[in-house]
């Protein structure tokens, strides 16, 4: 483990609070939860040491740790931009019409899937179901969905976004 890596001190005591949660041995269920911390925390991604140290402070072995991190799309597992757009490119999102926003957005930003755009600014991630359908094609950004969308409103959300001006969480 790296000795620079550690949650700030309000961070480590929320996470022995997660911790807590469980009965003794069973810190692992922890695991999800800490991890969302530590991708905040640590500059909106999972290096290797960052998962070491999770191990580390979980006392859980590290390969415990990359296998859940390495499973769920929403753990990155390498640099992105602010803003992250996982636009849905399942069944339902697909019927209406998600490959012509994803298209839109890659061409608009000159990013292909998983890349970040020159200005740092911009991740783009195809995901699976969000679990919005009824409001398909949708997008989620940090924490928030955005529905029902159509190339103008990606364009203004994009638009948002560089003013610094929508909501993560
Ligand atoms: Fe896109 Fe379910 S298919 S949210």
């Amino acid at each position: 483990m790296s000795d620079t890596i550690a949650f700030k001190p309000e961070t480590l005591e929320q996470v022995i609070k997660i911790t807590k949660r469980y009965p003794e041995g069973k810190q692992k269920s922890a695991l999800i939860p800490v991890l969302h911390i530590a991708q905040k925390e640590f500059g909106g991604w999972l290096d290797v040491p960052v998962m070491d140290y999770v191990a580390q402070v979980l006392q859980l072995k590290p390969i415990e740790v990359y296998e859940v991190a390495t499973f769920y799309t929403m753990f990155n597992m390498k640099p992105v931009g602010k803003y992250v757009l996982e636009v849905c490119r399942t069944g339902p999102c697909m019927v209406r019409g998600s490959e012509k926003i994803l298209n839109h957005i890659r061409t608009k930003l000159n990013i292909s899937d998983g890349g970040t755009s020159a200005d740092g600014l911009f991740t783009l991630k195809p995901a699976e179901c969000l679990g919005a359908c009824g409001y398909a094609p949708m997008m989620q950004l940090g924490k928030f969905y955005h529905e029902n969308l159509t190339i103008e409103k990606v364009d203004e959300i994009i638009e948002l976004c560089r003013q610094g001006a929508i909501a993560l969480d």
